[in-house]
């Protein structure tokens, strides 16, 4: 069993490197740009395959160096460009095929999609380059690390030109100011080094100034022999970035001065013998000031401190993706997960939705469900990294119990609330946490109420908030759906129609608090969530049940959607058939019946449609607006990915392991790299929804990256299938698995103790441990007890 190492899941555009932990892209024409993110504590880039995108430091609304030109063609330029030209020819190419686009039969092209780098080879003309692009882990800067090989038979006398197009910092600045920007755009060169440090405004506006400088620099390992700081007389008139005057010519402007569109490209020339080559290492970051910059920008100034670095952010994620690893039959699902899917939902529990190639970082930065959602997917890996996003989660909480729905922690803008799930999935993230640490002090550690100057404990404030939710009840006992649930598109007019899906949620909610009440000796307090699960439970398995699956909505004007009796759309939703037994609302043949009903009604060879039959028109007042979507895309009726894999959790949880397993297929990532010329998104990630009949094409995935599926995924695997979930007083080992696997293994870092858990199933049962044994000893049930101070453990679980 275990490491597979070569080409996984080859496809037309790459394949998986298991081993590697990479997905290795084998053309740079991908049906669309597939990106990485590069990051370190403060510094973020995204990176195309092919060098394009964004980069900016803590705050992509005020620190953005780079320049995102949103709704571009493509989608990811500019980007951060080498050029290449034969002196002797006049010939030029780009080292990332972009922005030159050379013919791709010419080139022998692969990108590398690792942990926080990429790896770009091209061959062209004679000349190899490999440039590698990373994000050192301390500095606020990015590394562009070029190797130039001759492998042709002569001499070649070479040019390289770099380009990076700064943004004016502010990206709404950036944006809108386009008159006053390029008016405050100061640039200087200065020994080989070229700065940008316009001021940026980062007041509220005309009547709020405040204005910061920044210092944005782009050098070299080695002097330049010229440079280009003006983009306007880089790329020449009636150009762009496929052919600029400066490269074709191979005459640098060495200009570089205050006004106009600031970048920076710095041009070396050498010549290099047969089998000769040369590294150049490029480096673009922000420093603080003009006191600052000098020293800021000799950072990584030799190549061993690269080297260094580059080694240190590799053992980082070795180490970090170590902490929870599996060796099972199926070589596909080791490779997801013990890879990407934690990479990427690394990601998404820092970045949330900010940014990617679908959202502009400057509107939603930390939607509240959304984060806390993506802090369970990894959360033992970065426990630090959950505290902090817990801790401003819960302080974007306010004194009624309702939740800000959008939140900057760093500017501290606040989104609106009135979306009634928000404030009920923090108990299910603080609850994890606790479980995950055992930090059960931090229920007590006091944070403030979002715009206000009260504060409270976190305890507290997760009872404030499951208060409101069971106040916010409508005239069937069930709660609201206020501005919208989960489902943004699902927002009908009537603000007062009862979801059952929030209902379902609540239930999940409360048995987390419940029982987060009981370990504080809480009792009352757990006494008055017992009651309201029960009441709650009773509503939605009477008024809430449709005979065959969960209702959705049940509107104050006696309309239901997600019901038989629905008339033209909307008879079966999904989304509270797995919440309704995660809840533990429905059980035994009930729970049974309505994931049966998702999968006879929903289910495609891409996951689980969200919804059937889709909104064939538009109606405000009665749906909200996943009318406006044309049916089988977004909320209207695709394959949604984030509520999909909810459902690899509850089939696990009713014992149905070659389903749960069904699922996790279905949207694995490995299965869209065979068919990345349907799916067109990055497939070594997941994304937030394909598209599903009606819609014209089928199979195409939209939203990669920054998407809750990838937490949901993350837990579906490693906390349901493989059944590995922390508790209070121990690792809970759990598994619900296909029938034909006969056992695996599992190694999970729980507070400091690494636990090596052997797994065998020699009947051939889905779920059931017979025999649980720790360190040679017997113990009942399936909680592994933590034994604290230990290094290691060895567990050994027979299924039957
Ligand atoms: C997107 C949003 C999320 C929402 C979901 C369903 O994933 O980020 O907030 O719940 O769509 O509408």
């Amino acid at each position: 069993m275990s490491s597979h190492t070569g080409h996984q899941a080859e496809g037309p555009y790459g394949y998986f490197d298991g081993a590697a932990r990479e997905y290795v892209i084998t053309r740079p024409d991908t049906p669309r740009p597939w990106f990485n993110y590069l990051m370190n504590g403060t510094y973020v880039a995204m990176v195309s395959n092919t060098g394009g995108g964004v980069s900016y430091d803590t705050d992509p609304r005020v620190y953005r160096l780079l320049r995102y030109r949103y709704q571009n063609v493509p989608y990811d330029r500019p980007g951060r460009y080498i050029y290449l030209r034969d002196a002797d020819s006049g010939r030029y190419w780009s080292a990332t095929w972009a922005p030159v686009h050379m013919p791709v039969e010419k080139c022998r092209y692969t990108c590398r999609v690792g942990t926080g780098y990429m790896i770009v080879t091209l061959a062209y003309d004679g000349i190899r380059t490999e440039l590698t692009y990373f994000v050192p882990p301390e500095g606020r800067l990015e590394i562009w690390d070029l190797t130039v090989a001759n492998v042709s038979r002569r001499t070649r006398r070479l040019q390289t030109f770099s380009y990076a197009e700064f943004a004016f910092w502010g990206a709404m600045r950036d944006l809108m100011n386009i008159d006053n920007c390029p008016n405050v755009s100061r640039q200087r060169h200065e020994e080989g080094t070229i700065l940008h440090y316009s001021f940026n405004d980062i007041g509220a506006g005309l009547h709020d100034m405040r204005f910061v400088q920044n210092y944005g620099y782009h050098t070299s390992s080695e002097p330049p022999h010229g440079y280009n700081g003006d983009r306007d007389r880089f790329l020449g008139r009636y150009r762009d970035e496929r052919n600029p005057a400066v490269v074709e010519t191979g005459r640098s402007t060495d200009y570089c001065a205050d006004g106009g569109y600031p970048i920076g490209s710095l041009e070396h020339r050498f010549t290099l013998r047969p089998g000769q080559s040369k590294r150049l290492v490029y480096r673009t970051g922000i420093s603080a000031g003009e006191k600052t910059w000098r020293r800021d920008a000799r950072q990584y100034g030799s190549f061993a401190a690269v080297d260094r670095a580059f080694a240190a952010l590799r053992a980082h994620w070795d180490e970090r993706l170590s902490r929870c690893r599996a060796a099972t039959p199926d070589p596909e699902f080791d490779t997801l997960v013990n890879g990407f899917l934690q990479y990427q939902s690394a990601v998404t529990m820092r970045l949330s939705r900010s940014i990617s190639s679908y959202e502009w970082g400057i509107g939603r930065s930390i939607g509240f469900r959304d984060s806390s959602q993506d802090q369970l997917g990894l959360m033992h890996a970065f426990p630090e990294l959950a505290r902090t996003m817990i801790e401003h989660i819960v302080g974007a909480m306010r004194e009624d119990g309702s939740a800000c729905h959008n939140f900057n922690p760093i500017t501290g803008v606040w989104g609106t609330n009135g979306f009634y799930d928000d404030h009920n999935w923090p108990a299910l993230t603080v609850s994890q946490y606790v479980r995950e640490t055992g930090d059960e002090a931090f229920l007590d550690q006091m944070l403030p109420y979002a715009l206000s100057r009260a504060r409270g404990t976190v305890y507290e404030h997760l009872q404030r908030a499951n208060d409101l939710a069971f106040r916010l009840r409508g005239r069937h006992g069930l709660l609201q759906i206020g501005a919208a649930d989960w489902n943004d598109s699902l927002n009908p007019g009537d603000r007062k129609s009862e979801s059952i899906f929030t209902s379902a949620l609540y239930g999940a909610s409360t048995r987390a608090l419940l029982a987060l009440a009981r370990r504080r000796g809480d009792a009352a307090y757990a006494r008055a969530l017992a009651r309201r699960y029960a009441l709650v439970e009773r509503r939605i398995n009477g008024i809430g049940w449709d005979g065959a699956w969960y209702k959705r909505l049940l509107k104050r004007d006696g309309e239901v959607l997600g019901s038989r009796h629905t008339r033209e759309y909307g008879r079966i939703f999904l989304e509270p058939q797995p919440w309704a037994v995660l809840a533990g609302f429905a059980t035994g043949a009930r729970a049974r019946q309505a994931l049966d009903s998702v999968e006879r009604r929903l289910a495609t060879p891409y996951g689980h449609r969200v919804m059937d039959r889709p909104f064939r028109r538009f109606d405000m007042e009665a749906i909200g607006s996943a009318g406006i979507h044309p049916a089988g895309i977004k909320e209207n009726g695709s394959v949604f990915h984030h509520a999909a894999s909810w459902m690899i959790a509850a089939e696990a949880a009713i014992g149905r392991g070659d389903r749960a397993m069904a699922c996790f297929k279905r949207m694995c990532a490995l299965r869209f790299s065979r068919d990345a010329e349907r799916h067109e998104t990055e497939p070594y990630v997941m994304c937030q929804f394909v598209s599903a009949a009606p819609f014209h094409t089928v199979g195409r995935g939209r939203n990669a990256w920054l998407t809750g599926s990838a937490a949901w995924m993350a837990v579906g695997a490693l906390q349901y299938i493989l059944g590995c979930r922390p508790d209070f007083d121990g690792l809970t080992i759990d598994p619900c698995i296909p029938a034909r696997w006969q056992g695996f293994t599992i190694t999970r870092l729980f507070r400091g103790t690494t636990y090596r858990i052997t797994v065998r199933n020699p009947r051939g049962v889905q779920k059931g441990v017979r025999q649980l044994t720790v360190d040679g000893e017997p113990v009942s049930g399936c909680l592994i007890p933590h034994r604290p101070g230990r290094q290691e453990v060895m567990v050994d679980v027979l299924m039957g």
